[in-house]
């Protein structure tokens, strides 16, 4: 807790962060407002967040994507708490219908993260592809006996087809950056993208009809009731032998014992996988797999972005306790 003497003066608002955040973002926050930290950095529960707001008196909740707030936490937030910020562009962890029937404000941080999280898709492309986890824990387990012409063969993405479900921001991203590499692209939305958006890539407007020419499937949709599970072993089975999986997205839109059974079975090569379903106690299956690239969900974790995240979502905070529009609102 910050302690009275460290307090700004009287008339600043009540800011909870429910997780620490960056060195500058802390400091502006408690710079420009009374910040309740959470010095810990303890995960806390959605009601351990709403009895913090309550003992504490916040005006606004700064939260992140780990965080349940769902309708029962919603509901036992003071209604002194005018806004929820997410430092996060997925809004999922949520209930965004019981937080707009409370007249809650929820915004998030789009736009800032979309350059990390390409660059993440792209690396967990190229890692699955070229086998690198394979290669550097065959280093460090002492296992490498040097260069031969077979070892570790993996597959060159110049020239294959990459389908990307989900054209927006991120999934331009991640396009623009591929066909640096030769990849041709493949995307489905629900809208078509202007062509000076589009850049040559192939619209698909019905997703099914894609898989066939998948022969790198990247995931850029929100997780919704609809999305849960979306790849699943019928679609699977829609994309080309030897297939590789990218998510960036969340785990929920992916049947985790679908994928878990296609990489066993080499039905897909390989897959590079950044989020999971119940983070972070994901699937026991994929640990074993050596041909699944797993990073902990660090789409977004780079000093720059996650400063931009943080600023972003005080912007928003800033913006409602001065009863301006919140530029990214959700709810
Ligand atoms: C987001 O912003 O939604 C990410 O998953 C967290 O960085």
């Amino acid at each position: 807790m910050t302690s009275p003497a460290e307090l700004p003066p009287a008339g600043h608002k009540v800011v909870l962060l429910t997780r620490r955040l960056p060195d500058a973002v802390e400091a502006r926050a408690s710079r420009d407002h009374r910040m309740v930290p959470n010095p810990e950095d303890r995960a806390l529960s959605g009601l351990e967040i709403a009895a913090r707001a309550a003992e504490t008196g916040a005006d606004a909740v700064l939260c992140c994507a780990g965080d349940r707030l769902d309708a029962a936490a919603i509901a036992a937030l003071p209604d002194r708490v005018r806004v929820l910020a997410t430092f996060s562009v997925g809004t999922d962890h949520i209930d965004l219908e019981a937080a707009r029937a409370r007249g809650l404000i929820v915004t998030n941080t789009p736009d800032v993260l979309t350059d990390a999280t390409a660059d993440i898709a792209l690396l967990l492309l190229l890692g699955a592809a070229r086998r690198a986890s394979e290669g550097e824990r065959m280093i460090r387990a002492g296992a490498w006996t040097g260069w031969t012409p077979t070892q570790l063969m993996g597959t060159h993405v110049g020239g294959k087809r990459l389908g990307i479900v989900g054209m927006g921001r991120i999934g331009q991203a991640v396009a623009s950056r591929a066909r640096a590499f030769g990849m041709a692209i493949h995307y489905s939305n629900r809208r078509r993208l202007a062509p000076e958006l589009e850049q040559g890539a192939t619209y698909h407007p019905d997703p099914e009809a894609m898989l066939p020419v998948c022969d790198v499937l990247s995931l850029h949709f929100p997780a919704t009731a609809e999305t849960r599970h979306w790849l699943n072993a019928e679609r699977i089975g829609r994309l080309p032998p030897g297939a590789i999986l990218v998510n960036t997205a969340r785990g929920s839109v992916v049947d985790d014992a679908a994928v878990i059974d296609a990489l066993t079975r080499g039905r897909l090569a390989a897959a590079g996988l950044d989020v999971f379903e119940n983070e972070p106690d994901l699937h026991p299956g994929y640990r074993d797999l050596p041909n699944a690239f797993l990073l902990p969900h660090l789409g977004s974790a780079t000093v720059e972005t996650r400063n931009a995240m943080g600023f972003k979502a005080l912007d928003n905070i800033d913006a409602v306790m001065a009863g301006r529009p919140a530029p990214d609102r959700v709810v």
